[in-house]
Order: structure tokens, then C-alpha cells, then sequence
């Protein structure tokens, strides 16, 4: 008999891919997915350790879903993820009520629990260097865009970064295997792919690299929109950028290229083999080649050491490459890495007062970005209803930006042209134009 699921899922988009798989695998053992957690007779949380707000988060989730059991006894609760390889078994003790523990490249064994071939209780020692399951990741009926993991773990060891740690070694995998996933979700009705990775610049398998890749998943019939994230600034070559320019409108020029900071000497200590010279000279390339190029980026703030001098050149660099989106962090230290060794001296209202003006500066600079979008046409893949707009599609335009349309104009999975007429921050509007 098989039992009733439900996942629950932190973190980055790798691991949204990991609970697509997981919910693949379970259905095809015979195991249901269900909405409710009221419902689920076992329910699993992915989780993400990248900064300690985001491990309390989903630990304290996993304990208000324990105390359902008050009411369902019989309920199965476990973890999984990247807070899952960073505790291991630790976490029996931390969260009394815990079933079991598995690691980011163990997801069958969460299958076996289902059909009792394990015990809760159990925990599986992590196995980094695995490639990730065979089976194909759930899609929805009707789901537009897909995201598929092309590498596993990294190799980079950015002095603050747990993920190397948690992760485990980068791994590629075999450019057939991802082919068959594309197919298979084009086949399911996928317009748009996104390929995921920590660095998706340095996959490698065999003589494939990553602009061979890249034009290999283009080449997939029935792939209509390709995109791909996370890029690094020191593996990043203009080679990618042939790419994009070879295949037109179906690789849109939106680049997330993370920064961290616009001081060479916090890059230096951050580890990031860059400086920030060589990401200007990437950015000049791009925007030569692509004017309208959709440039996204992370900064951390307050990083052990931080100067208002160096804050302030992470705020020129982004006026300087006027980025279309920015994710500031504040730093957190991770036990275990490098960066934990430093003094994390930057006091916390300090910390936040940067993150704040970093955020408040992105918020600008993606206003102005998406102004630039107004009256002109671009290409817009329409992904679903407007939840929050009655009478409207979203649509996504080539730089990732939200469009909405009238529901009279467009179908979901069309491509339609659209003129820009009004734009906020993040959503714009627009009109459906002949071609
Ligand atoms: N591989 C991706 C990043 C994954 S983590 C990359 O290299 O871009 C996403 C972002 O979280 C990072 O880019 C960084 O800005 C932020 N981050 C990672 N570790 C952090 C820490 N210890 N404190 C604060 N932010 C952190
Ligand atoms: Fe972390 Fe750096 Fe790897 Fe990104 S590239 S996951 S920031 S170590
Ligand atoms: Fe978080 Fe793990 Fe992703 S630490 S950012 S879920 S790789």
C-alpha cells in the first residue's frame, strides 16, 4: 500500500529540483503526493544551511510539524537537505521526534522508509558523490518552466560558504542524462529549461563542457526558452556568450553573475579568485554584445573586516554595472569554514544598516532596469493566471521580469510579442502586439 507524502522545501533552486526528484521517485514506487500536511503520513523538509537564519527556519518548522503527532501518532518525520549532511545523526538529539535523517544524494532511502524496509530512526550516512536519482523529477500538468540540475556540489570554497561542505565535490553529470530529462520534460508540455548548478560555468564531462552543453540542451526540439544559473565571475568566458548569441531569442541574455563585493581585498579574503576589474571586463563584454542583457547578483554585507570604504565600493560597483536584481546578504558565519576563523567584527547594527542601503540601492537600480523595458517589444513566455490580478496572464520577458497581459490575448505556454507599457519594480505591463 502506498502512503501519502508531502515535502517541504528550503533553499536554493537545487534543492527545489531535489524535491521534484524525490516527489518522482516516491510516485513511481506507488506513494501519493498530497497537499496537506493534515493528510501525509510522512512528511520530509529539505533544508538549506547557507546562512543560520535559514537552518533556524527550517529546523523550527520541523518541529511545529512533530507536534502533529500529538494528533496522528503514526506520523513520519524526517529531514532532508543540506542541514541534514551538516548534523548527520546529531539531530535525534536536537529534535526529539525525529524519524529520520538523509542526506542530499540519499533521497531512495526515503522511499524504503515508506515501504518499511528501514526503520525510522534511521539515518544514512551521506554519500557526496553521487550523481542524484534516475528518476525523472515530477512536473505539474500545465508547469511552463523547469529547472534541472546539470553538477552537483562545488569545488570553490568560498571562505564563507558552507555548501562545498554539505554538498560535497563537484560532480558533473553525463551530458545523456540531462538530455533525458529535457526531453522528458518537454515532452510533458516544459517550454522554458533552466539549468542548475553551483557554478554551472566549470561542468565538465568528457571533452562537454559548458558552452557545449548549453548548445546541445538548445538543440532539443521543443525546447523554446533556455536559461541557466549559478555562474561564477572567474569561469565565466566568451564562449558562453557565443552561445547565447548563436541560438537568438531562445537563450535571453539574463546572466545572475555574483559579485559578493566590490572590494579587492574582501574578494581576496572571501576566496573569490577575482578582482573586481576582471568582472567589470565581463560586464563591458556582455552589455557590448547584448545592450538590453539582464545582469542579476548576490552581495554579502559585513563580512569579517568590512570597511565602510569596502561597503562603499560594493555600492559604486553596482550603480557602475546598474544591475537588474540584487540579493544582499547579511554574512553569517558557518562553523567549519574558513572565513569562521576570522573575527566577525562588523557589528550587527551595522550589519543591518548595510543591508539595508544595499537593498534599497538594489531596489532602485531594478526600477530603473525595468523602466528601460517601456515601450518597446519583447518575446513573452506566458507561465500562468495572475493569482493576485483577475483578468491577467503572467508572462515572463526575456530579462525575467513579469509581464502581465489580458487573458484575451495569449494561452499559457505561448510565446507572444509584447509592447511594455507601464513598469514597477518587478512587474510591468503590457500589450499584445501583431509580430
Ligand atoms: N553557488 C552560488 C551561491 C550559492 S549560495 C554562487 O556562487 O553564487 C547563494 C548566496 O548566498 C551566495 O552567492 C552568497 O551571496 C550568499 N551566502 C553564502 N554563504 C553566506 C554566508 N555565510 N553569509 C551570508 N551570505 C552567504
Ligand atoms: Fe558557495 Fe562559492 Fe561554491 Fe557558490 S561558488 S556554492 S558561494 S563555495
Ligand atoms: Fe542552501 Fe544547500 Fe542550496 S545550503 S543555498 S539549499 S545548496
Amino acid at each position: 500500500m502506498g502512503k501519502k507524502f508531502h515535502i517541504i522545501t528550503y533553499g536554493c533552486q537545487m534543492n527545489k529540483y531535489d524535491s521534484d526528484a524525490l516527489r518522482g521517485l516516491m510516485e513511481s514506487r506507488g506513494h501519493r503526493w498530497t497537499e496537506s500536511v493534515d493528510e501525509a503520513d510522512i512528511v520530509i523538509v529539505n533544508t538549506c544551511a547557507v546562512r543560520q537564519h535559514a537552518e533556524d527556519r527550517a529546523l523550527g518548522r520541523i518541529e511545529e510539524i512533530i507536534g502533529h503527532k500529538k494528533r496522528k501518532p503514526s506520523l513520519v518525520v524526517g529531514i532532508m537537505g543540506c542541514v541534514a549532511q551538516e548534523h548527520g545523526e546529531r539531530l535525534f538529539e536536537k529534535i526529539p521526534g525525529l524519524d529520520f535523517v538523509v542526506g542530499t544524494d540519499n533521497l531512495d532511502v526515503v522511499a524504503d522508509i515508506a515501504e518499511g524496509k528501514l526503520k525510522p530512526g534511521a539515518y544514512t550516512s551521506i554519500n557526496k558523490n553521487f550523481l542524484g536519482i534516475d528518476a525523472a523529477a515530477h512536473i505539474e500538468p500545465g508547469q511552463v518552466s523547469a529547472f534541472i540540475t546539470i553538477m552537483r556540489g562545488c569545488d570553490n570554497f568560498c571562505s564563507y560558504c558552507i555548501v562545498p561542505y554539505v554538498r560535497g565535490r563537484e560532480r558533473s553529470l553525463p551530458p545523456e542524462r540531462i538530455l533525458q530529462q529535457v526531453r522528458y520534460a518537454v515532452s510533458r508540455g516544459v517550454r522554458e529549461i533552466t539549468l542548475l548548478g553551483q557554478n554551472v560555468n566549470s561542468y565538465r564531462w568528457e571533452d562537454v563542457d559548458f558552452p557545449a552543453l548549453l548548445d546541445m540542451v538548445a538543440q532539443v526540439e521543443g525546447v523554446c526558452r533556455l536559461r541557466f544559473v549559478t555562474n561564477h565571475p572567474k569561469d565565466f568566458t566568451p564562449k558562453i556568450l557565443d552561445v547565447v548569441e548563436k541560438h537568438g531569442e531562445k537563450i535571453p541574455p539574463a546572466f545572475h553573475l555574483p559579485l559578493q563585493s566590490g572590494s579587492d581585498r574582501i574578494l581576496r579574503l572571501m576566496n573569490r579568485k577575482y578582482t573586481l576589474s576582471d568582472y567589470m571586463r565581463i560586464i563591458e563584454e556582455i552589455y557590448r554584445r547584448f545592450p538590453d542583457a539582464a545582469i542579476t547578483t548576490d552581495i554579502i554585507v559585513g563580512f569579517p573586516g568590512e570597511t565602510e570604504k569596502d561597503f562603499e565600493s560594493t555600492l559604486a560597483a553596482m550603480r557602475d554595472v546598474g544591475f537588474a536584481g540584487v540579493f544582499a546578504f547579511k554574512y553569517s558565519v558557518r562553523p567549519g569554514t574558513a572565513a569562521a576563523k576570522l573575527e566577525d567584527d562588523v557589528p550587527e547594527a551595522e550589519k543591518i544598516r548595510r543591508l539595508r542601503t544595499a537593498i534599497d540601492l538594489g531596489i532602485e537600480l531594478a526600477r530603473q532596469f525595468s523602466q528601460k523595458h517601456i515601450g518597446k517589444v519583447f518575446p513573452a513566455l506566458v507561465e500562468k493566471k495572475s493569482p493576485k490580478n483577475p483578468g491577467k496572464l503572467a508572462a515572463t520577458l526575456p530579462s525575467g521580469r513579469t509581464v502581465l497581459i489580458d487573458e484575451n490575448f495569449a494561452e499559457i505556454g505561448d510565446i507572444v510579442p509584447v509592447k511594455i507599457t507601464d513598469a514597477k519594480v518587478w512587474v510591468l505591463r503590457g500589450e499584445v502586439v501583431e509580430k
